[in-house]
């Protein structure tokens, strides 16, 4: 046994406390240890019962996910499983908490379980690229049958108590602590004669149609295998004996544990968790927080002040005119309805948010007493330095004062006030009360303590927030327009748009960069090609015909044309015919013979382009590390996060590979693909992207 198991006799029954915090992650010590604490239990004279229990705040998470990758330790963990549901003493699991993968596994190779009403469960292995593998797929289907199972491990949804019962995978819900009631429950069984019941032993579930549902998945996947890979488990456990079956899981388990999606994945749970984990907010106190002001009630100021009163802070909103904050209101309370319709918030917080905690008004005054201002009027610098003075002026010592810019100079901002300490960007995205990106855009000046409030409020709104330094569109704006000049020149050079939006989609992206662009609105990339059009380098390539397209007033999905045509009420457009002449219409006037693009290469040079300027954004600190620009791309761009981010799929290819085709296409266009200086110096000391994250946590 190990320190890691807490073997205790209570009566007949012996009980089992896993103490692995701080979610009990079933290390090989904790798998050692219970295997010899049953061991103990069965020669234990007198013991008739096990109870398993979790300490802390879960019973058990799951299969410890920093060992995988590492050669797999004894004893396994369907082999553990195995062993405790062939005891034959009566097993128990008690459940509180997550119990989650290898966790649920555990208490499904139990004979009974019992949980706490606010117990979930839940089987995620998806969401690391991976199925159940240690008798998830085998089990869950003899108790739930296919349909519910193939819903739970597809998905990796978490099941409340409640549910578990209906589904079969729970016995009884009891509330308590989660040892007393579960000796509780022993007790009752062992009073009622319960002997082992060995879930293995139950009549399979019926089958289904397999191979659509496995095509189906696959489809709703976009591209990534491990749900689709689960049908097969679970099919597994159908039509095979439970050995079997088990044979067949754990084969597919070790398969998709050799994939890049599985290294992929697993880089992104763990960087979720990393990126709010700066040296420098160490020990550094936020500041409090409890009301919010935002200049501004347009697309993103409605948006920021929705997520701002879901997170329970009250909210100012300021608005040039009385139309335009009305037009604001209705805004803010079209997004609450929303919530409201999701069922995420009911009619009287409803009626709360939108009458008590919202104050729209047209008067700056009302800012007095807020305690952080997002501005979010127009992109113009002097309209946001007007802004900025006024702020400086009613606003209280000590208020933070934030713009939401998406490109401009926040040092710039923060010098037309007198408190630039207490200046800083913080730029959400749009829809900013469903986007979960939040970059905290630190200026020279900004105060440590500014920063740390920065991450706080992105944290109580639920974000994933990244820091970003000053720079032309920061992180992700700055990544995006040099990924979108290498789709353009494709164009250019002979890609059709629709092309490329496709080979994207098929490599993951939820949305192609042209669909995105027509989304978005194309007014913007028009005015920043217009802002920088007289600092442009003479060697540098910029496509121009979609600024003609933009000339007419055409401007995307909201004017119903734009790369696609939008039939009124759809989303999905149809390609322009006027681009393909606007493109023909430049290639000629530039001398350009079209040329064919492979899906392939046009994959390459996008990701080329993206991972070039990302290594640009790290070697110069604009992000602290790559897997900040990990995230960025993940949250903030529907980048797919089976590959973990740009920097991530760049050390799955190789940075020597990654690094030669970009000398490669410098040949063609020496001014768009220089080398970014971090990228060869990596390739040079043979060392990878994540080798720096791994330096930064050190
Ligand atoms: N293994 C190793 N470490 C884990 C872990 C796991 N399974 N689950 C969580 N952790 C770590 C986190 O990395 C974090 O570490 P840090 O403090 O150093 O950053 C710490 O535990 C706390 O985690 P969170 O910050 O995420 O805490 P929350 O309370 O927000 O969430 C949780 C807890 C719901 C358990 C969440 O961490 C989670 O979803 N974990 C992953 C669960 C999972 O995927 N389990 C399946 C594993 S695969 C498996 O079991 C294979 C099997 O079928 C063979
Ligand atoms: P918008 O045009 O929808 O809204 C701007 C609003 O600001 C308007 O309602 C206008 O009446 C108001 N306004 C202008 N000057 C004002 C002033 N002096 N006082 C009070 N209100 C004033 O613009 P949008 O799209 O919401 O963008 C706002 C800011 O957010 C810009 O800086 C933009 O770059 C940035 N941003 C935009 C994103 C987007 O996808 N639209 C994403 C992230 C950032």
């Amino acid at each position: 046994m190990t320190d890691k198991i807490a073997y205790t006799r209570q009566d007949d029954i012996a009980v089992l406390r896993i103490q692995n915090p701080p979610v009990n992650a079933l290390s090989q010590a904790v798998r050692q240890g219970l295997w010899g604490a049953m061991d103990r239990a069965e020669a234990d004279e007198g013991v008739r019962a096990v109870l398993i229990v979790g300490e802390g705040r879960a019973f058990i998470a799951g299969a410890d996910i920093t060992e995988f990758g590492k050669p797999p330790m004894e004893p396994y963990l369907p082999v553990l499983c195995t062993r405790i549901e062939a005891s034959p003493l009566l097993v128990v699991a008690s459940m509180h908490g997550v119990s989650l993968g290898g966790g649920l596994e555990i208490a499904l190779s139990a004979h009974y379980r019992i949980a706490q009403p606010s117990a979930r469960v839940g089987l995620p292995e998806v969401h690391l690229g991976l199925i159940p593998g240690a008798g998830g797929t085998q089990r869950l289907p003899r108790l739930a049958g296919v349909e519910k199972s193939l819903d739970m491990i597809t998905s990796g949804r978490q099941v409340k108590a409640a549910e578990a019962l209906d589904m079969g995978v729970v016995d009884r819900v009891s509330e308590g602590d989660p040892e007393a009631v579960g000796l509780a429950f022993t007790r009752d069984l062992l009073a009622e004669g319960a002997k082992p019941r060995p879930v293995s032993e139950l009549p399979a579930a019926p089958a289904i149609d397999w191979d659509a549902t496995y095509d189906a998945v696959l489809k709703k996947g976009r591209g990534q295998i491990s749900p689709a890979k689960a049908v097969r488990a679970v099919q597994a456990a159908s039509e095979l004996p439970f050995a079997e079956g088990m044979a067949k899981e754990r084969n597919l388990f070790m398969e998709l544990m050799e994939t890049d999606q599985r290294q992929g994945m697993i880089h992104a749970f763990f960087s979720e968790r990393a990126v709010g984990n700066l040296p420098e907010l160490k020990g550094v106190a936020p500041r409090e927080l409890k009301a919010i002001g935002v200049i501004g009630g347009g697309t993103m100021g409605a948006g920021i002040a929705t997520a701002a009163l879901l997170s329970g802070f009250d909210v100012v909103l300021i608005e040039m005119k009385a139309e335009a904050a009305e037009a604001a209101h209705g805004r803010i309370s079209g997004n609450l309805s929303g919530a409201l319709k999701r069922g995420k918030i009911s009619q009287e917080k409803f009626d709360t948010l939108t009458q008590r905690a919202l104050t729209v008004s047209t008067d700056y005054d009302a800012l007095k007493d807020v305690d952080l201002v997002v501005e979010a009027v127009f992109e113009n610098m002097d309209v946001k330095k007007e802004v900025f003075g006024k702020l400086d002026a009613v606003c209280k010592p000590g208020c933070i004062l934030a713009s939401n810019t998406s490109y401009l100079d926040v040092d710039e901002i923060a010098a037309s006030t007198a408190r630039p300490a207490d200046v800083i960007g913080l730029h959400f995205f749009s829809p900013a009360h469903i986007m979960k990106l939040l970059e905290v855009v630190v200026a020279e000046k900004t105060a440590p303590d500014v920063v740390a409030t920065g991450f706080a409020l992105g944290k109580a709104l639920g974000k994933i927030s990244v820091r970003a330094g000053v720079c032309d569109g920061f992180i992700g704006n700055r990544i995006l327009a040099t990924y979108r000049t290498a789709a353009d020149h494709m164009v250019l050079d002979g890609a059709t748009p629709y092309q490329i939006d496709k080979a994207l989609v098929d490599f993951g992206f939820a949305m192609g960069p042209f669909a995105v662009a027509d989304l978005a609105g194309l007014d913007i990339g028009w005015m920043t090609r217009k802002r920088k059009a007289p600092h442009r380098h003479p060697a540098e390539r910029v496509p121009t015909y979609i600024d003609h397209l933009c000339e007419e007033g055409h401007f995307g999905q909201k004017t119903g044309e734009g790369y696609y045509l939008y039939e009124a009420g759809k989303r999905a457009g149809v390609p322009n015919p006027k681009i393909a002449e606007l493109v023909a219409a430049e290639q000629a006037s530039l001398g350009i013979t079209p040329r064919p693009f492979t899906d392939e290469e046009i994959v390459r040079r996008y990701m080329c382009a993206m991972v070039n300027e990302a290594a640009k954004v790290v070697g110069e600190g604009i992000a602290r590390r790559p897997l900040d620009v990990d995230m960025t791309l993940l949250f903030g761009y529907g980048f797919p996060r089976y590959w973990g981010g740009p920097m991530k799929w760049a050390d799955i290819v190789g940075l020597d590979t990654v690094l030669a085709d970009i000398e490669h296409y410098a040949s063609e266009d020496a001014w768009f693909w220089q080398p970014a200086p971090l990228l060869k110096t990596l390739v040079a000391e043979g060392r990878t992207f994540d080798d720096l994250n791994k330096d930064a946590a050190k």
